[in-house]
């Protein structure tokens, strides 16, 4: 899907020969002297469209408009789950006509925020999954054309919304597919081919390296399977040689059972979906390729299987960790925090200035805070608020967890240095507190994006989150850090 920024002062919009016209309302909008005010104003007076947020009317070939239609969405201009609702309305409303191109006109200009909602609304909406389903009907829209007032003072809100929706479609692409054409090999092809844009390199270590480098943990989960397992690193070098990257870690568990603590088999499809993290990890190098920011990035993503079978690790296995403690594997479940406890210890090797991973980890996540917000953990304050406001300015929203010692009570034990699990209060967190203990060397955050990276029911599907959240937090780190 292609976006073009274009200026309201040169833009007849009854001459748009578009598909559909999409006009965004907020309740504070003005009418002035043109044909789109003047019919806002009529529709208005007739009361067809009333002002309420989420309404909307879908007008067939408008009088004096070169349009295919014209859709009136009425919006708050301040709720972006509004924005989002009826921009998805909006889309289906006019879907059946197979529009190629349409334009969306802000009547009142947007936020620099409300216009990235917007444009990925817009997208996500229009969105459709297609590789193992060809013949469901792919997306239409090939072309979507925004017109503004002011084009230089959203133009870099407008090209990170872009490259964000490319980010956060080749998340959902990868978050999609079913597990056997999403294996850690397939995964690492996937991040191989990120190498070929500008700025970006790639390596990728099989089974012998990982072991080699002591990767206990890790190894333990990937026994179980006959797909070999895959350690991803990418790079994105933006900044000088001596600039400290930000290091993106993504949990990549491509099929989640369970293991030998097998999961209960409704639902268990939904654990394709446990590589979401490293998805985001391959998503945001997408959209810094686009963006050229001036920062250093690196990707490590653990991908493997979690399969029980004759090589499985069994509960109440002892393993040694890169880091060198013994973790004994209570449950084979928690193997989220195994294969990324290594990968935090290797993280170390590329002195960081902040390390972020990313996972979809605990079901104690979704019940703390939903689908709304991903949950974070850091001892870090500058980090947290740094988060906070990224995740309010790309509206890709998270929320701080706590990270108090007393939480870690429960992963001791008799037989080795940490136990894999605690009890089933504060899930999340117990998971955030065994992370921790490999995260001393730097600064730290962890994101449990268990609720909010797909979506079940219906609706099923990988939402690309938090691609949005990371993008806004690296491009603001190289804002304040332009010269290093
Ligand atoms: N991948 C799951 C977490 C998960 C479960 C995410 C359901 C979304 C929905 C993770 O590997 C897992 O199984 N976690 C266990 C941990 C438990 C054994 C301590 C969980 O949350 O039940
Ligand atoms: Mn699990
Ligand atoms: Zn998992």
């Amino acid at each position: 899907m292609n976006f073009e920024l274009l200026a309201l002062a040169q833009t007849d919009l009854t001459q748009e020969k578009t598909d559909a016209l999409l006009v965004i309302l907020t309740s504070a909008f003005q009418p002035g002297q043109d044909a789109v005010s003047a019919l806002i104003a009529k529709v208005s007076q007739s009361g067809d469209l009333p002002a309420k947020a989420g309404q909307l009317l879908d007008i067939y070939r408008p009088a004096g408009f070169a349009c295919a239609r014209l859709v009136l969405l009425q919006t708050d201009a301040a709720s972006a789950s509004d924005v989002r609702k009826v921009l998805s309305a909006a889309v289906a409303s006019i879907k059946a006509s197979k529009p190629t191109q349409v334009t969306l006109l802000f009547a009142q200009d947007p936020s620099p925020t409300m216009l990235r909602v917007a444009l990925t609304a817009l997208a996500d909406a229009s969105y459709v999954f297609t590789t193992t389903k060809p013949k469901a009907e792919a997306r239409t829209i090939d072309t979507a054309r925004l017109v503004v007032a002011d084009v230089p003072g959203l133009q870099a809100a407008f090209d990170q919304a872009v490259a964000a929706v490319a980010g956060i479609e080749l998340a959902k692409e990868w978050g999609n597919r079913p597990a056997n054409h999403a294996t850690p090999s397939k995964l690492a092809q996937a991040a191989r081919a990120l190498s070929k844009l500008p700025r970006i390199k790639c390596k990728v270590h099989g089974p012998k390296e990982v072991a080699k480098l002591g990767m206990g943990a890790f190894e333990a989960v990937a026994q179980g399977s006959d797909e070999p397992l895959r350690l991803i690193e990418l790079s994105y070098n933006g900044a000088g040689k001596s600039a400290q990257p930000v290091v993106l870690v993504g949990k990549g568990i491509t099929f989640d059972s369970g293991g030998i603590s097998i999961k209960p088999a409704a639902e268990m499809d939904e654990m394709k979906f446990d590589m979401c993290g490293a998805a985001s990890v391959l998503g945001v190098f997408r959209a810094l390729a686009d963006l050229q920011p001036k920062i250093n990035v690196v990707g490590l993503i653990p991908a493997c299987e979690n399969l029980p079978g004759g090589h499985s690790v069994k509960p109440g296995d002892v393993v040694t960790s890169m880091s060198g403690q013994t973790i004994e594997i209570l449950n084979t479940d928690a193997e989220g925090r195994l294969v990324l406890c290594d990968t935090l210890t290797f993280a170390e090797r590329f002195k960081p200035r902040v390390v972020l991973d990313i996972a979809t980890l605990t079901g104690a996540c979704v019940i703390a805070l939903g689908a709304v917000r991903s949950g974070f953990f850091t001892a870090d304050q500058a980090l947290s608020a740094a988060l906070v406001s990224a995740g309010e300015s790309s509206q890709d929203l998270c929320w701080p967890m706590p990270l108090d010692d007393d939480y870690a009570e429960g992963l001791k034990t008799n037989f080795a240095d940490v136990a894999n699990v605690a009890g089933r209060p504060g899930g999340a967190i117990t998971a955030a507190k065994f992370l921790q203990r490999f995260t001393g060397a730097y600064t730290w955050a962890h994101l449990d994006i268990a609720g909010t990276a797909w979506k079940s029911g219906t609706a099923k599907g990988a939402t690309g989150r938090p691609v949005g959240l990371l993008l806004e937090y690296l491009m603001c780190c190289a804002a304040v850090n332009t010269t290093t």
